[in-house]
């Protein structure tokens, strides 16, 4: 008898402590950060928890019968705005509609950007950690409270501190990013506004441009953040690799990865073009040394990690060769609006039929970032016709397994199908000369 009272009693207790620690979590879940400058502008976080969640009214509470059914109030109650997220049984962060382009310098990731720039119902920005690659460890990097803090200070890598910075940005949880990367080089703002980027925050970019400092700047951030709030979102990166972003398709369950390559032969090429890489040692990194890294270094563990992920977060990774879509713009940007699980807006139709199609002339020289081209399908495949057979050669040796696992053809495959094609073209010509005599 008295084992069994004490056995109530300890189920009891194991009760009361279970409780407690559900509460505990609960609270710590769904802490109200208010910014410290009273912009009216609330946020709440999210922080994944292993108890399953479901939406409900401020103070409803639910008897179940299977375990516990925690209860929690959502954004839409705090802030005032609707909530359209809905929740699952899952772990997982509900917010977070956006897409990923994860890709190189040169791959052609301007006109896929633009796919999204061009779209009125979207939030794009362009390499959004671009500023903090850049940036010294120790920097002073300025909050929307006016607080300064050093990458250093966090502990974290560098790469990790840029992974949380695109968390942040696609919850546009803006007290946790630095205004530098809101509002980066200040007070030109070049990067940010150069070339017609981000052309649905032109709001938001007239206001940074009004300002001289970074702590000036925070003002225009509640602009920035409204923006933010109402769209989905797509993001242009280059600087972060498959392995960085794992933590964002854990955390998120509705963010997408559009994996954008291109010929690594075609992409140096064009980096030396544009003088990305110099030809006398100015940068560390010379020839060579740009395509060991391009793929040996980012491509192959790049690949890895994608077979890998997307056998752990399927229909969440789309691969796309940029050649594809610059040889069949339309077919391919329907592919992509298809897996975002949205509709290409016309605007967008025509914005790419007028710029890969050659109906408009683009100095496309004065623009090494830019997307206008005369004929993109002529234009992605014309480094074949002016690449130097030893570069060609070179560029082989190094990434011949990503140009295999690419699809891609060998140097010495294309040189063989060039030289047959100048010999019909030559025996035709012939021809044509002998018939005419
Ligand atoms: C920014 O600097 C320029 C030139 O020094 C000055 O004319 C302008 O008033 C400044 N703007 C603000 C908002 O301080
Ligand atoms: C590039 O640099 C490496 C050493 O860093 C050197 O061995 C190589 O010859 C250089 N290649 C070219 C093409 O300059
Ligand atoms: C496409 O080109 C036509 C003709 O130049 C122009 O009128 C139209 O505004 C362009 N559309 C877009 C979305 O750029
Ligand atoms: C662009 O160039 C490709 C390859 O030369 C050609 O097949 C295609 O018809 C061209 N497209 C237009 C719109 O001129």
């Amino acid at each position: 008898m008295a084992l069994m009272k004490l056995w109530v009693c300890f189920t009891a207790f194991c009760s009361v402590v279970f409780c407690a620690s559900l509460l505990w979590t609960y609270k710590i879940q769904s802490r109200v950060f208010e910014n410290k400058r009273q912009q009216q502008i609330r946020y709440v976080e999210y922080i994944p928890s292993t108890t399953s969640i479901t939406e409900m009214e401020p103070v409803a509470n639910q008897a179940s019968t299977d375990g516990f059914t925690v209860t929690r109030t959502l954004t839409s109650k705090i802030s005032g705005e609707s909530t359209n997220s809905a929740i699952h049984n899952t772990d997982m962060d509900p917010r977070g509609d956006a897409v990923l382009i994860v890709t190189y310098v040169r791959s052609g990731s301007s006109l896929v950007g633009e796919l999204f720039n061009q779209n009125p119902d979207a939030f794009y920005m362009f390499e959004p950690t671009h500023e903090l690659d850049r940036a010294s460890m120790k920097r002073h990097l300025t909050y929307t409270d006016n607080s300064q803090r050093t990458m250093e200070s966090t502990g974290l890598p560098k790469k990790e501190f840029m992974t949380d910075v695109v968390k942040n940005l696609i919850s546009c949880d803006f007290t946790k990013v630095p205004v530098n990367v809101l509002a980066p080089e200040s007070p030109s703002h070049w990067f940010f506004i150069a070339l017609g980027r981000h052309i649905h925050l032109r709001t938001y970019a007239s206001c940074i441009l009004k300002y001289n400092t970074t702590a000036e700047d925070i003002q225009c951030i509640p602009l920035i953040k409204r923006a933010c709030d109402k769209s989905f979102k797509a993001f242009k990166i280059v600087v972060l690799r498959m392995t960085d972003l794992e933590p964002i398709l854990r955390q998120f369950e509705r963010v997408k990865i559009l994996y954008l390559v291109r010929d690594p032969r075609a992409s140096i090429l064009s980096m030396r073009k544009y003088k990305l890489i110099r030809p006398v040692t100015l940068q560390k990194c010379n020839m060579t040394c740009e395509i060991v890294k391009r793929c040996k270094e980012h491509m192959i563990p790049d690949l890895v990690a994608r077979d890998r992920l997307q056998s752990r977060f399927p229909g969440r990774i789309m691969t796309l060769r940029y050649e594809d879509l610059a040889d069949n713009p339309i077919a391919y940007a329907d592919k992509i609006y298809e897996f975002i699980g949205r509709e290409m807006p016309a605007n967008v139709r025509e914005w790419l039929v007028n710029t890969t199609s050659g109906k408009i002339e683009g100095d496309v020289m004065s623009d090494p970032y830019g997307t206008s081209r005369v004929n993109s399908s002529q234009t992605a495949h014309q480094w074949e016709r002016t690449i130097q057979p030893s570069l060609g050669v070179e560029v082989d040796s190094y990434c011949g397994e990503v140009i295999q696992k690419l699809g891609y053809e060998s140097f010495a495959n294309i040189q063989s199908r060039k030289s047959q094609e100048r010999l019909r073209k030559d025996g035709q010509s012939n021809r044509v000369q002998s018939n005419a005599k």
